[in-house]
């Protein structure tokens, strides 16, 4: 990596401020003077400023309840991308460890390390993710028995079983109600899925007649949204979470 980048990624500002920090000649590479901001840094290269030595960390893990309206990639030339949502200081290689919807809110992890995004979505991982929807129509316990089976949603393969809970329903006034009214209802369901399949929620409900009215990721394995967060916000992920995730993906 070049020395100007390596010390923008340490949070020494931007590329004409660590221009004007190497020209001072505060910095050192291995106790070398360095002022040249395309010097190349190696792995084990140790960088100071004013005689203190940085260290950065190569990889970075930020969690972002992401808002609806914005698109989980890198670039996008019509919308804003999950990545706007970053503070300035932030590593400029995340992406982010999955998609949501557009609409769909929730949680999602932005990084760098390639390796644990890849051990979270691997199809073959089956790692948990879990997910609140409002649902239009009454979601009944044989929709609960339908999920548990695995669902055709015009892929190759049906979906892996997954838990349906119903939060609620209309389900219990229904006999009191006309059918049709019902119908008009919304209902509340927690769904934990094992796979990650295009638009996988949406189109499982459709697979039994029920449509997704709003969308919200919970969780992705051990990592829960910390509810604290408001859509567009996000942290590093803490040394614990981070510490859990990576002894569940084995990485
Ligand atoms: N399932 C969906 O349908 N959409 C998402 O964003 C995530 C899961």
């Amino acid at each position: 990596m070049r020395l100007d980048k390596y010390l923008c990624e340490a949070g020494l500002g931007t590329r004409s401020q660590v221009k004007k920090l190497l020209k001072s000649g505060a910095v050192t590479v291995n106790g070398q003077t360095a002022v040249r901001p395309e010097q190349k840094i190696k792995e084990n290269d140790r960088v100071a400023v004013s005689g203190r030595e940085l260290s950065v960390s190569k990889m970075e893990y930020w969690m972002l309840n992401k808002p609806a309206g914005c698109v989980s990639a890198t670039e996008d030339s019509r919308f804003q991308t999950v990545l706007d949502f970053l503070p300035e200081g932030a590593r400029r290689d995340l992406f982010p460890a999955g998609r949501l919807d557009r609409d769909t809110e929730g949680l999602l992890l932005l990084t760098n390390d390639g390796k644990l995004a890849h051990f979270l979505l691997s199809p073959k991982r089956h790692v948990d993710k879990v997910y609140y929807a409002r649902i239009r129509g009454r979601v009944t316990e044989e929709h609960v028995r339908l999920f548990e089976e695995g669902l055709d949603i015009g892929d190759e393969k049906r979906t892996l079983p997954a838990r349906l809970v119903i939060l609620k329903s209309t389900a219990t006034d229904a006999s009191r109600e006309d059918a049709e009214e019902a119908e008009d209802r919304t209902s509340e369901i927690q769904v934990t899925l094992r796979e990650g399949r295009y638009h996988q929620v949406k189109r499982m409900f459709e697979a039994v007649g029920c449509e997704v009215a709003y969308l919200k990721r919970l969780s992705m394995g051990s990592l829960k949204l910390d509810e604290s967060l408001s859509p567009g916000e996000c942290r590093l992920l803490t040394e614990e979470e981070l510490a859990r995730l990576k002894e569940e993906t084995g990485c």
